[in-house]
């Protein structure tokens, strides 16, 4: 199936907007690398240099096969949202998230940027199904994805090793008929 190219265009929801990330943002997300609860609930091992983390951000910026958006709240960047591992033969991608300002966490913005990339991904670009993975011990990013319409469809146990612990991963699922059902 053939996907649109939209480009990258501006997002903009009721409280927060979406724009693309740019190599200039680099300072912004090595910073956002430094929440260590973050770290936790994405399952970050390790550490990313800045040198890497700049590399990163200006070849996002140029690619035409993913979206790497800023979620921004008045203007300032509090954590990004991605559409990306576009499989274009079977009409699909992932999406992740995180907001890695601890103040700018449940207040309902993490909701509404999965709303508007995954409204995006379906409508503009054209997939047929979105995937997001998110481990067990997470429930507030569960009930997030819930609440845009993100189905749970398997578990991939034991997927990540966290001080000692081995925790489950959730694989959530949103196919183009869930939207259009639930936008109806
Ligand atoms: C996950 C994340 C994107 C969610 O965004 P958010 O803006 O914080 O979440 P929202 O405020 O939009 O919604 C959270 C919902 O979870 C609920 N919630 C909060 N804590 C909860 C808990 N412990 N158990 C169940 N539900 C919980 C909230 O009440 C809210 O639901 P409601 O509106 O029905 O009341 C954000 O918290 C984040 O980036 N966290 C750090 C990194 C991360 O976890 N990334 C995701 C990895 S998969």
């Amino acid at each position: 199936m053939k996907l649109k190219k939209p480009g990258k265009p501006v997002l903009t929801g009721t409280r927060i907007v979406l724009r693309p990330i740019t190599a200039d943002d680099a300072d912004c997300v090595f910073g956002g690398m430094d929440d260590a609860e973050a770290n936790r609930l994405t399952g970050s091992h390790g550490e990313f240099p800045y040198d890497r983390v700049a590399a990163h951000c200006a070849r996002v910026a140029k690619a035409d096969d993913r979206w790497d958006y800023a979620i921004t709240v008045d203007g300032r960047m509090v954590g990004e949202v991605v559409l990306n591992e576009v499989d274009e033969d079977n009409s699909s991608a992932n999406i992740r998230i995180v907001i890695w300002d601890p103040e700018a966490r449940s207040k309902g913005y993490g909701t509404e940027a999965m709303e508007l990339l995954t409204r995006f991904g379906i409508e503009e670009v054209g997939l047929h199904r979105i995937e997001l993975g998110v481990f067990a011990f997470n429930p507030r990013a569960i009930r997030s994805y819930e609440k845009v319409g993100y189905v749970h469809e398997g578990t991939r146990r034991h997927a990540l090793l966290w001080d000692g612990e081995w925790i489950d991963q959730h694989t959530m699922g949103m196919l183009a008929s869930d939207w259009a059902a639930r936008t109806a």
